[in-house]
């Protein structure tokens, strides 16, 4: 968190900076995120997907900070990123915001091939291989005390499409969304506004895996579709130190391979231990197999 000046810190951003100051700094830290990066970029993956909220309040210096990290985890043809709703903490131009981190937040040529992202940009499609990821932002500007998200109409009639043309390609379908997709996962103050509607259109077109961050826990909910189980994910925060019920920072490494029949993924979860000092994998689980 950079120093603040106080004209930066007019309206809901004061309460966020108290909020801050308060208790999340030591919650939320750097060390604990490095340790976790670190892991991260030792493992190799072939492709890193970040799930939003990079930054807390919305300071222009924020975002500059949370590119130099994106750029520390690779190029944006590696890593494909979109916000939370503290990206959209308060309404700033582009420029001054996420549009530092807009080659992370944009359609690759094969995706764009497939499925054309529209004039608001989201939601933007990467393929890579047998894999297509379907990038979503449910980032609205909130009143204070409030950290609730929206995809909206149009953005939810062009996620049937992209669902619709990848499964037509048989491709494995990667929604990434900040807030939980399901109903009654977030209360109202916190929740994603069109959760029931979402939950239709994931029924009613199918996908394999969503991915979503927002709760700063791991879940795990397997939702029917017209394909089959979609499993929708959600993970802890990556910079959360651990201190008594709060679950340690964590990211998941996901192993999808096309076979005789289907797929086969596994999960991988790799967390960071209670001494803070390293990563250790906490989870391995069978997700797909024929
Ligand atoms: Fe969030």
């Amino acid at each position: 968190m950079p120093r603040a000046r106080r004209r930066d810190l007019l309206g809901k951003r004061v309460l966020g900076y108290v909020n801050w100051h308060r208790g999340r700094k030591f919650v939320h830290r750097r060390d604990i995120l490095d340790v976790l990066t670190n892991d991260l970029i030792e493992q190799a993956p072939d492709h890193i997907a970040i799930t939003g909220d990079l930054v807390n309040l919305g300071l222009p210096k924020e975002f500059v900070a949370a590119a130099a990290w994106l750029h520390h985890l690779g190029p944006p043809d590696k890593v494909t990123a979109i916000p939370g709703n503290h990206d959209a903490y308060v309404r700033l131009h582009p420029d001054r915001g996420t549009g530092h981190w807009r080659d992370y937040m944009e359609a690759n040529a094969a995706g764009e091939a497939l499925v054309g992202t529209p004039s608001t940009g989201f939601p933007f499609v990467r393929r890579y291989g047998d894999v297509a990821i379907v990038a979503l932002s449910t980032a609205i500007p909130t009143m204070p005390f409030i950290a609730a998200g929206r995809l909206g109409t149009a953005q939810r009639a062009h996620l049937r499409l992209a669902l619709e043309e990848l499964g037509r390609h048989r491709l494995f379908r990667v929604v990434l969304i900040h807030h939980p997709p399901l109903p009654g996962q977030a209360g109202w103050r916190r929740g994603l506004r069109d959760a029931k509607a979402l939950k239709a259109v994931l029924q009613e077109h199918g996908a394999e895996l969503v991915l979503h961050g927002h709760d700063h826990a791991a879940s795990l909910h397997a939702l029917d579709t017209v394909t089959g189980p979609a499993m929708i994910i959600g993970v802890p925060s990556a910079s959360e130190a651990v201190a008594g019920r709060i679950p340690a920072a964590r990211y998941n490494e996901y192993r999808i391979d096309k076979v005789a029949g289907g797929w086969r993924c596994d999960m991988i979860g790799r967390a960071v231990a209670d001494a803070g000092t390293h990563v250790w994998e906490c989870e391995h689980r069978v997700l797909f197999e024929p």
